[in-house]
């Protein structure tokens, strides 16, 4: 799909931005007057587990794995304050959004952003040393302050699992919708077509989802291979659900 004026990318204000309350500084670093881009979405998340693991999917199986999914929830820096656990998540929007945006945010390690990338926002970051039981050091957590995309592709795979297509204003939507015909429900991990005790509801008839995501929701109803991970499409639809976002 050609994007021009709709080309998006998503940003994550991380845990350690907001414990040292540098939101309006990063707001500031992106805002229109400095990149000549718009907001087209905006929400403030708890980050569950699933969602987390969703959107750093690619790097599962890495050394720093555990410790990125644990800094990404808060766990790290608000280990006693649960209710403080949180994240920042926008959608920009303009040509070259991506790249502009991964410019100011800077080279992922804060030290060689202090080398290489004065001036931007991850060199204001940290990197912590990571160690086993033993307390050997075994690799090392970069805490960066911002999530940028890398590129349109991952900018559309993690603005839909951030995003409903109703969180983005109606003419900033750049992906297909449609409108849901049919409910599902999902309850212990198992999609439903109909209300049962202790299920939530993820999308409703009249609904308007990512076209994307009603495909997937046939075929994993259907119990047919999807293309993608359960958790990918229904995450969007727990965020800040309290009987899911442990
Ligand atoms: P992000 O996804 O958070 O915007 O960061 P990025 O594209 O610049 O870097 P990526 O390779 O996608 O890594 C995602 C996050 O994982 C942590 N990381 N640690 N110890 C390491 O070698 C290492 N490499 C990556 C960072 O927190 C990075 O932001
Ligand atoms: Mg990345």
């Amino acid at each position: 799909m050609e994007l021009g004026e709709l080309e998006q990318t998503l940003v994550l204000i991380k845990p350690d931005a907001l414990k040292v309350s540098l939101t309006g500084y990063i707001l500031s670093q992106f805002s229109e007057f400095h990149t000549g881009l718009r907001f087209a979405g905006a929400k403030i998340v708890h980050v569950s587990r699933m969602i987390a693991e969703e959107h750093y999917a690619e790097h599962k199986g890495k050394g720093f794995y555990p410790a990125l999914i644990e800094y990404i929830t808060g766990r790290l820096h608000y280990p006693s304050e649960p209710r403080w656990r949180r994240v920042v998540a926008l959608v920009y929007c303009g040509p070259g959004a991506v790249k502009k945006i991964r410019q100011i945010a800077g080279p992922t390690n804060p030290h060689v952003a202090r080398e290489q990338a004065p001036g931007t926002i991850r060199t204001m970051g940290t990197v912590v040393p990571i160690r086993d039981d033993q307390g050997q050091v075994v690799g090392e957590r970069m805490d960066n302050l911002v999530h940028a995309s890398a590129c349109d592709a991952d900018a559309e795979r993690e603005i839909k699992l951030w995003f409903k297509p109703n969180d983005i204003m109606p003419y900033m939507q750049a992906y297909p919708t449609e409108t849901c015909d049919q409910h599902y429900y999902l309850k212990d991990g198992r999609l439903l077509d109909r209300y049962e005790p202790h299920s939530v509801c993820l999308v409703a008839p009249g609904d308007t989802a990512w076209k994307s995501d009603l495909e997937a929701l046939r075929r994993l109803y259907r119990e047919e291979p999807a293309g993608c991970a359960l958790e990918a499409v229904i995450a969007k639809y727990l965020i800040n659900e309290a009987r899911e976002s442990a």
